[in-house]
């Protein structure tokens, strides 16, 4: 471990020692890894996990700031811990990531629950350990740590919450500043990790039996450019194919102004990297495209579209929409709608447009009624749902190679697993099969997800 990081760590000695915490985390899978890195720290300074929050000595939100319902979510979370605060005055109620980063949202969260004792930004986990201390010293107020610098985050610990796969950031950040986007704003510049330190990571984990790594960033395509020695994330791919143990590599997201003809080759040339590009579109209608700052056209978008398919075979693309953005007109939309049945994502993704602080469309005069953008993002599921569908049923009575990962929530006997484009497919099966590659045959196709016959294991 990075020698002051161990430093910053050995601050809280063993603070948390028989104490538990609980952790809820909202939004993306950057946060889900952030919350792998926070349960990590935590335990490296002797809490364990708890089951229920009246069983919890800490409770830490890490939140999303993306759009208002998971903001809501926080208000409407952390409401709930009021009278478990008054029965319990020892309790440390924590608010992290992306919304906190907010100085206006930080400073809701102070006023308006004020028994929140710790508020920390996306920059402050390697303080965390010193700022709990503080917090659980009581009777200072909130503390509250948004510092706007990046800090490197080398070094630290991660809890994986599996055995088999795991997150791999390989960059922070986001420089794009899309019109409508809160990230640039709370995640900060961009800041790749130096091309060893990813896969020397990649190395260990593999070492440790991990056999499928998803790469990370707000925009993966630009991995690199802020690093010395012109590495591209083509590279970076290329090289990862060569880890010996890696079974599988994924990587998201990719934005559409980056996406380069050598990554496409990487992706085909690769047998360890997976079948699956993640394309966010945001709209099919040039207008709104530029007003979103998006940095392309749906004629270079379909292109792309058209590129991926014809040199990875089997690909799957998925997509985000976003509806009802400021000014959006029914011809819009209709392009929208045109564009899915020309690119015919395995799905997508679609958002009704949530104002966001600091934004540029912030500015923007809204002209729909919430109502009318319900309407438009039910016509566009409705479209998706269909191709979906109909990609799907091209899967049946063929073979497929899936990773289990584990019982399905319903029923302990069905195992779930996903195929290489990322797909969820059910099949009966046993626990011994998680996080183990087997080959299943689809027998049955639904708009979410397959069901499949187990024919045999593969590892
Ligand atoms: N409103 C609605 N959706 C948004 N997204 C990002 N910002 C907003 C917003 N202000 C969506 C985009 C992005 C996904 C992660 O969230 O589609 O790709
Ligand atoms: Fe937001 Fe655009 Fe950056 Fe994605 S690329 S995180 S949508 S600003």
């Amino acid at each position: 471990m990075n020698p002051e990081i161990t430093e910053m760590l050995k601050v809280a000695g063993r603070f948390g020692e028989g104490k538990r915490f609980l952790m809820i985390t909202l939004g993306c899978q950057m946060n889900e890894h952030d919350s792998e890195v926070i349960a990590a720290i935590l335990k490296y300074i002797g809490y364990s996990t708890a089951l229920t929050p009246e069983d919890a000595d800490l409770i830490i939100i890490n939140t999303c700031a993306v759009r208002k319902k998971p903001e809501d979510k926080v208000a409407s979370l952390l409401g709930k811990y009021a009278s478990l605060k008054n029965r319990k005055k020892d309790l440390i109620i924590a608010v992290g990531g992306c919304m906190t980063q907010q100085e206006d949202a930080a400073n809701y969260i102070k006023e308006r629950f004020h028994y929140v004792d710790l508020v920390f930004g996306t920059h402050a986990l390697p303080r965390l350990p010193k700022l709990l201390e503080e917090a659980g010293g009581q009777k200072k107020g909130i503390i509250v740590d948004i510092e706007e610098t990046y800090s490197s985050r080398e070094g630290l610990p991660v809890a994986h919450s599996n055995h088999f796969k795991a997150w791999l950031p390989v960059i922070y950040g986001c420089n794009n500043f899309c019109s409508y986007c809160v990230v640039p704003y709370v995640r900060g510049r961009e800041h790749s990790r130096s091309f060893e330190e990813v896969v020397s990571e990649a190395r260990s984990l593999a070492r440790r039996g991990y056999v499928e790594l998803t790469l990370l960033g707000q925009n993966v395509n630009s991995y690199g450019h802020d690093l010395p020695g012109n590495y591209t994330f083509a590279d970076l791919l290329t090289e990862l194919n060569q880890v010996d143990g890696l079974e599988r590599i994924r990587f998201m997201t990719s934005h559409p102004k980056d996406l380069s003809m050598k990554l496409i080759e990487a992706v085909r040339q690769g047998d360890k990297i997976c079948e699956h590009f993640h394309l966010p579109v945001q709209s099919g209608s040039n207008r709104i495209l530029d007003k979103m700052n998006r940095h392309y056209s749906r004629e270079h978008y379909l292109e792309l579209v058209e590129a991926i398919k014809g040199a990875v075979s089997g690909v799957s693309i998925t997509s985000d929409i976003i509806v009802g953005f400021p000014g959006e007109d029914e011809e819009d939309l209709s392009e929208t709608a045109d564009l899915l049945e020309r690119a015919r994502f395995d799905s997508a993704f679609s958002f009704i447009y949530s104002p966001r602080n600091k934004t540029a469309a912030a500015e923007l005069k809204d002209n729909l009624t919430y109502q009318q953008k319900e309407i438009r993002l039910q016509h566009l599921n409705e479209i998706q749902h269909r191709i979906s569908k109909e990609i799907n049923n091209q899967m049946a009575n063929r073979s497929f190679e899936l990773l289990v990962e584990g019982p399905s929530k319903s029923n302990p006997d069905v195992q779930t697993g996903r195929t290489r484009t990322n797909k969820l497919v059910h099949f009966t099966g046993s626990d011994r099969l998680v996080g183990k590659l087997v080959q299943v045959k689809i027998t049955d196709v639904r708009t979410w997800n397959l069901i499949g016959k187990l024919e045999g294991e593969l590892n």
